[in-house]
């Protein structure tokens, strides 16, 4: 498994398009209630605009989209939209995969997933065995994830690879076992529905990565609002600690 070095360590070379774009996908329900609608209806609707996302990175050439889904908060709501929450997760896997796979998408799901229904389970794992080939795009869903949850499951992973080790980690020890050890860290984050928050999701990894937040609603998040996102990255100076003029030098002797 190739393994990538942390941003905040190494400056990576910094594309007009971002690599990796990790999206929380707020708003759906404040969506619906502007429509008198029922809640799920915003989640019914947000399926749509996560397929017109999918459709945007695959034309823009970006290599890694993820997104948060359900955060192991959200099991704090009422069973009821839960539970439908649950049956949306199962009806988009068994109707999109094999989109995504003709599309050459790879799918993969992150997040605590022993608390899914076994039928859950294994739809999750059949999905991604059958697009486990696909590069085009690797298309990830943070599902019952959390970044706390994240970061001590690495750690005891990391502990009992190395049972007689008592000190002396590095950064990169824990990184191979975080649950996106497979990704580079998110260039940009975008959060959608008007709160500025990150909600649990991707703590370690987030460290240097360029944050957007809009009050569109995830259900009106369409490809060209997508666009004002990379815009706005695209403006941005990535220094990581380093000052302005460094960052100059460099181009001036590449
Ligand atoms: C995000 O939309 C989707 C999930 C958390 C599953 P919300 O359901 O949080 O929508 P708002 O924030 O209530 O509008
Ligand atoms: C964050 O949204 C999680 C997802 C989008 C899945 P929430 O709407 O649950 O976030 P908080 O709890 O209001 O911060
Ligand atoms: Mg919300």
């Amino acid at each position: 498994m190739a393994l990538f070095s942390s941003s905040t360590r190494e400056v990576p070379v910094a594309a007009a398009v971002p690599r990796h774009v990790a999206i929380i996908m707020d708003g759906n329900g404040r969506w619906a209630k502007k429509r008198f609608l029922p809640r799920v209806a915003g989640h019914v609707k947000g399926v749509e605009l996560v397929r017109e996302a999918v459709r945007a990175c695959l034309e823009r050439k970006i290599d890694y989209l993820t997104l948060f889904a359900f955060s192991s908060e959200n099991w704090r709501r009422p069973a009821e939209e839960v539970s439908l929450l649950m049956q949306l997760f199962v009806k988009a896997l068994e109707q999109e995969v094999e989109k995504l796979n003709r599309n050459n998408v790879r799918l993969r799901i992150v997040g605590d997933l022993s608390r899914f229904e076994p039928r859950l389970q294994a739809l999750i794992a059949e999905a991604e065995a059958k697009t486990a080939t696909n590069t085009a795009l690797v298309l990830t869903i943070a599902a019952n994830y959390g970044g706390r949850w994240d970061i001590m499951q690495a750690m005891q992973r990391m502990l009992a690879a190395h049972p007689e080790k008592r000190d002396g980690f590095v950064e990169s020890d824990l990184e191979a076992f975080l649950s996106m050890s497979y990704a580079p860290e998110p260039d940009l984050f975008i959060r959608t529905g008007g709160e500025e928050r990150i909600s649990n999701f991707l703590l370690w990894q987030l460290a240097y990565a360029e944050l957007y937040f809009t009050p569109t609603l995830w259900p009106e998040f369409d490809t060209a609002e997508f666009d004002k996102a990379i815009a706005s990255y695209q403006q941005r100076e990535r220094r990581f600690g380093r000052t302005s003029e460094q960052l100059q030098d460099r181009k001036d002797h590449a």
